[in-house]
């Protein structure tokens, strides 16, 4: 098998908009306009795409351990093994770790946490000081995340234009490269 299949193929773009939608949803919400509840209705999307974030992951993960990945291509050195399943790993650690600082974070105030506007999500009863904590953390790991989406694509990109393998394709895009 030289591909991911279909299901994790599925997971992996669907994820990848929704995080990174997040990111720019959770640094640039200031920029929103408060009138009419614009802003409101931003983080009511962030939250609940985030909480989807950890119910999709929990799913993923689960889906990895019954089908595991296809093998790296033979040509990759001990070194680029190892970068590529460390990466994979805090990837997968950040997409727990990161929507359930924010889910923490709700409890600086008495707002109800709404899920896509449709029912309210119970919050961890937190005080408002240790909230705000989790808030700075999840702020950290934020940049976390742009910084290994950052070593992610420029490793995609450096197989792709220098070694000119089947990377992407093995996650769907484009067709295989003899
Ligand atoms: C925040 C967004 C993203 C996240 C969280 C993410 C996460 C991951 C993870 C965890 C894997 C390993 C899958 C596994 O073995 O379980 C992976 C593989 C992959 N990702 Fe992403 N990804 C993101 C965005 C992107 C983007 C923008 C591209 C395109 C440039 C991309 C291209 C790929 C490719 C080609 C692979 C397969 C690598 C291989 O064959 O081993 N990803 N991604
Ligand atoms: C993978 C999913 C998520 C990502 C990528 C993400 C990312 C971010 C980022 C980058 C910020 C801005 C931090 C700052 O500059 O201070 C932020 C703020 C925030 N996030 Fe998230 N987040 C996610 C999930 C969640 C979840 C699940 C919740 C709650 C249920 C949440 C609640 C919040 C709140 C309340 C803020 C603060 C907004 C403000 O300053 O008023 N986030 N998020």
């Amino acid at each position: 098998m030289s591909r991911y299949r279909k299901v994790a193929i599925t997971l992996h773009w669907l994820m990848s908009l929704m995080i990174v939608g997040n990111l720019l949803g959770g640094f640039l919400h200031d920029l929103v306009p408060r009138e009419n509840g614009q802003r409101a209705f931003v983080m009511m999307l962030h939250t609940s795409f985030g909480l989807t974030i950890i119910a999709l992951t929990l799913v993923r993960l689960g889906w990895r351990l019954a089908n595991p990945p296809p093998a790296l291509p033979d040509y990759f050195t001990g070194g680029e093994r190892l970068l590529a399943r460390a990466a994979h790993w805090a990837f997968y650690i950040a997409m727990l770790a990161l929507p359930l600082t924010g889910w923490a974070l709700t409890n600086r105030n008495d707002r109800p946490l709404l899920f896509f506007g449709l029912f309210e999500v119970p919050k961890f009863g937190l005080d408002t000081l240790t909230a705000r904590s989790f808030g700075e953390i999840h702020e950290t790991l934020g940049w976390v995340m742009v910084a290994l989406l950052a070593l992610h694509i420029i490793g995609i990109i450096k197989h792709h234009m220098m070694d000119r393998d089947n990377l992407m394709p093995r996650m769907g895009i484009g067709r295989q490269r003899g």
